[in-house]
């Protein structure tokens, strides 16, 4: 392997701007003019600038669950601006379920999804579909991961994580300003657009390299303010997954291996921000840091994943895979017609796009992940 060889551009970043005031809603929440009509009247609650006010009775015992990330954990906060733009609001994405698209990066559910089904809470509301939602689930929380984004700005107008967080601070009372005292859980997913951003810019992999110092001690900075501004009882972090896995990069390879120096960037990232968090957190009372690099590994790289063949026997190529090596899952030409073969099933393949796992891969790796979330939160 030729270890100076540049990295391929583009890492999970979706284009897109932010402008759109389209509200696709989600065939996985109910809609109902009277759930709208009861969200808009809600209380904003008032006092709830500190930790003093106690919760109140009905959501005391209620966990909320608020997630900042990008497309690996968006539910459609990435607004539909064309299939061009946003692939994740056309067909094929969402086929597995629910059948149809819902701004998910999937054939199915997302991280998530899986990730609040493991800590026994619903799927929190995409920011961006919250006039619709139920006035019970607004209470448990909201997602405000957009596809795209990064820690810093990856030049695309997504909201970065500090945006994300600015946008909770301001929701937290009009959702729910019933729970006041106790802020909950926060997840965040950072997935790597602020090193696809890096690579294209410097057009070289050192640059996305030279960019890890920065991208962690800014997200150091909002790990920080979510527990000491913002009183998030716990906060799980995921780690980066192996990027040079991921089809995007194998392509070139006919999927028969990784891209070696992509993921050692990733490594380094992962020790960078493990050292951040041992520093914020020695007991590890607040902050889990969730590796999700050794079940993506486990399944997509190396030995390992030969014995894993038998859960996906298809662990690098794409169900969903573009005709041509620049274009899309989804793609089609002017007169309609499919620019990209899909696969027989899925559930056989670790990844659905260039970038973004199956549903199946997502409940395989939130399934080992399980454990570590259970033990942290009983804490
Ligand atoms: C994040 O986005 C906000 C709002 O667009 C911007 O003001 C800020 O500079 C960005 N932060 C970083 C670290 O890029
Ligand atoms: C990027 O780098 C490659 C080789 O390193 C070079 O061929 C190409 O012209 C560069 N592109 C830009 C826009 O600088
Ligand atoms: C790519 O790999 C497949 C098997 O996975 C093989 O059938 C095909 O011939 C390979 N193509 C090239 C160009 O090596
Ligand atoms: C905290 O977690 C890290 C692993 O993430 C571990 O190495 C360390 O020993 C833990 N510290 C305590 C005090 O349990």
């Amino acid at each position: 392997m030729d270890h100076r060889r540049r990295l391929p551009p583009a890492l999970a970043t979706v284009p897109a701007l932010l402008l759109s005031s389209c509200l696709a809603a989600s065939l996985l929440l109910v809609t109902t003019p009277a759930a709208q009509a009861q969200v808009a009247s809600d209380p904003s609650g008032g006092g709830c600038s500190g930790n003093e006010s106690p919760p109140s009775s009905q959501t005391t015992h209620q966990q909320q669950l608020w997630v900042f990330g990008d497309s690996y954990a968006d539910t459609g906060n990435l607004g539909d601006l064309g299939r061009e733009l946003t692939h994740a609001w056309y067909d094929p994405y969402g086929a597995s379920f629910p059948g149809r698209p819902t701004g998910r990066f999937s054939d199915g559910r997302v991280f998530t999804d899986f990730i609040a089904s493991a800590m026994g809470m619903p799927t929190p509301v995409a920011y961006k579909l919250r006039r619709g939602a139920p006035r019970g689930l607004m209470a448990r929380g909201m997602n405000f991961a957009v596809g795209g984004a990064g820690v810093l700005d990856t030049g695309n107008f997504q909201r970065n994580i500090s945006a994300q967080i600015d946008l909770f601070q301001a929701q937290r009372r009009a959702a729910a300003g019933r729970g006041c005292g106790t802020a909950g859980i926060a997840v965040v997913v950072v997935s790597g657009n602020d090193y696809s951003y890096a690579t294209d810019k410097g057009n070289s992999t050192s640059a996305a390299i030279a960019y890890i110092p920065t991208v962690v001690r800014q997200l150091r900075e909002q790990l920080r303010r979510l527990r000491d501004d913002l009183g998030m009882r716990k906060v799980v972090v995921t780690n980066l997954h192996p990027i040079g896995c991921t089809p995007l990069f194998t392509r070139a390879l006919n999927y028969s291996g990784c891209d070696p120096l992509a993921n050692v960037g990733a490594a380094q990232h992962n020790a960078a921000l493990q050292a951040v968090l041992a520093a914020l957190d020695p007991a590890n009372q607040t902050f889990l840091l969730l590796d999700v690099n050794a079940p993506f590994a486990a399944f997509v790289d190396g030995p390992a994943a030969a014995a894993a063949a038998e859960r996906f026997a298809e662990p690098r190529r794409p169900c969903c895979e573009s005709f041509s090596a620049g274009g899309h899952c989804g793609e089609q030409d002017d007169d309609g017609k499919r620019l990209y073969a899909l696969c027989d099933d899925p559930s056989k393949h670790f990844y659905w796009d260039e970038v973004h796992p199956t549903q199946a891969a997502w409940a395989t790796v939130a399934e080992t992940l399980r454990p570590k979330i259970h033990e942290f939160l009983s804490t």
